[in-house]
């Protein structure tokens, strides 16, 4: 078998760089170790910047994102009993985020890739990718029963945090920069419709919680609880009231509305950086390369603005033979991966308990929170990084 890119994952990376490849006319074969309905109701990121709506409205897949997402103008901060607005429209020129679920968004990718005939293989077993140092990469997988070997010019490696194509390049060909946090989100989906339009993050002495939705009916939730937490010990009761007590329910009547909950899950804190994104004819994209911590909800955008980087690197290649764009894919990404890094990596801290902080680093903590809360100029960083304005 042979395609000319050999895409490892159908996550978003994987999927919207399969259905850009289609649009410049350059085939892929994308595998993806999971079953279709997995990867179609795997519950994670819901924010996504302007910059990703446009791309996915420029490539045509758009559409139910524009009838079902909720476009968003703001977020509320609460913290020491205080609730303050940042109000992203007003401090960046009338830009916000739009409210849509990454697995509507992998859907929609899907339904297009199989719409246009492309070929994607889930529940392939054993991926693990070959000889991408030369000019022949291989990629050899099981697919119902059948050991495959999948020949192309190219490998687009985006599996993700834990897939196999970071490991299989030699160690000392790349550098990695990781920091773990002291604790995880514990996350929910509720059958409740939201209590108000925007999203709010809280930081209370118990720990951080984010109030965030999925449409009308659906409400999502996180609680700060700690990396190793045995989600069998939080009922629904203990659940609802961790979220009341953090979020505050107001004195003006505001209140969380309650409701069936639908998923539970926990998801580890990481930063972790890939440098170079490449390596021969192996490229790393999304998760794959980097993680960041959720609270500046940057995880899918960074993906999806690699694969812009990458397709165009792609495009150029087949049509002018031009490799310039792989030549400079991994330093165009790792600019601004490196910026929302820090914007991500500064949100964590200013937003959540860090049990080993002295009394002076907390109230450092609250201190900043007042001077992003009273300052023009530090609301406005914050705004124009979360509603992701940086440009190349
Ligand atoms: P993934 O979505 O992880 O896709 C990788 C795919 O590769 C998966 O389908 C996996 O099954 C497959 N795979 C793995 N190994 C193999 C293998 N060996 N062979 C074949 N296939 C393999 N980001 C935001 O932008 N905004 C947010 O609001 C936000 N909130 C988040 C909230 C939570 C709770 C979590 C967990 C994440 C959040 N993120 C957010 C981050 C975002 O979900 C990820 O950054 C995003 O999924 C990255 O996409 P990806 O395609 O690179 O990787
Ligand atoms: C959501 C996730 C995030 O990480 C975030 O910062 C905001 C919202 C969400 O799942 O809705």
């Amino acid at each position: 078998m042979r395609t000319q890119v050999g895409i490892v994952g159908a996550g978003p990376a994987g999927l919207l760089l399969s259905h850009l490849l289609h649009r410049c006319g350059i085939a892929s074969v994308v595998l993806e170790a999971r079953s279709r309905k997995y990867v179609e109701e795997r519950i994670r990121a819901g924010v996504l910047e302007q910059g990703t709506v446009d791309l996915l409205n420029e490539a045509g897949v758009g559409a139910r994102m524009r009838r079902e997402g909720l476009m968003h103008h703001g977020i509320e901060l609460r913290f020491g009993g205080r609730n303050h607005r940042i109000d992203f429209a007003e401090l960046t020129g009338g830009h916000g985020v739009t409210v849509y679920g990454q697995h509507e968004v992998v859907k929609d990718l899907i339904a297009q890739r199989l719409a246009d005939g492309g070929d994607l293989r889930f529940e392939a077993e054993d991926v693990s990718v070959h000889e991408f140092d030369g000019a022949r990469p291989k990629i050899r997988f099981q697919h119902q029963g059948t050991a495959q070997e999948l020949e192309c010019d190219f490998i687009a490696g985006c599996d993700g945090f834990h897939g196999v194509c970071r490991p299989s390049i030699p160690a000392d060909r790349i550098k990695t920069f990781d920091r773990i946090y002291p604790f995880a989100w514990l996350g929910i989906l509720a059958k409740a419709a939201p209590s108000q339009d925007e999203l709010i993050y809280a930081n209370h002495p118990d720990g951080f919680a984010l109030y965030s939705m999925r449409s009308p009916e659906i409400t999502r939730l996180y609680l700060q609880c700690r990396p190793d937490e045995d989600l069998s010990q939080w009922s629904d009761e203990r659940i609802w009231a961790a979220l009341h007590k953090r979020l505050g329910d107001r004195a003006d009547g505001w209140r969380l509305n309650e409701g069936p909950i639908l998923q539970k899950s926990v998801t580890p804190m990481r930063s972790f950086v890939t440098e170079p994104m490449r390596y021969g004819r192996l490229f790393l994209a999304g998760d794959a390369a980097h993680i960041v911590p959720p609270t500046g909800a940057k995880g899918m955008n960074l993906a999806v603005a690699d694969i812009r980087v990458l397709a165009e690197a792609f495009d150029a290649f087949y049509r002018l033979g031009s490799e310039e764009g792989f030549e400079t894919y991994s330093e165009t990404c790792l600019k601004r991966i490196w910026r929302m890094q820090r914007f991500s990596w500064w949100m964590t801290s200013m937003l959540h308990r860090f049990d080993d902080r002295s009394d002076f680093d907390q109230r450092v903590q609250l201190a900043e929170l007042d001077y992003v809360t009273s300052s023009r100029a530090a609301s406005e960083s914050l705004a124009e990084n979360y509603v992701g304005l940086m440009r190349r």
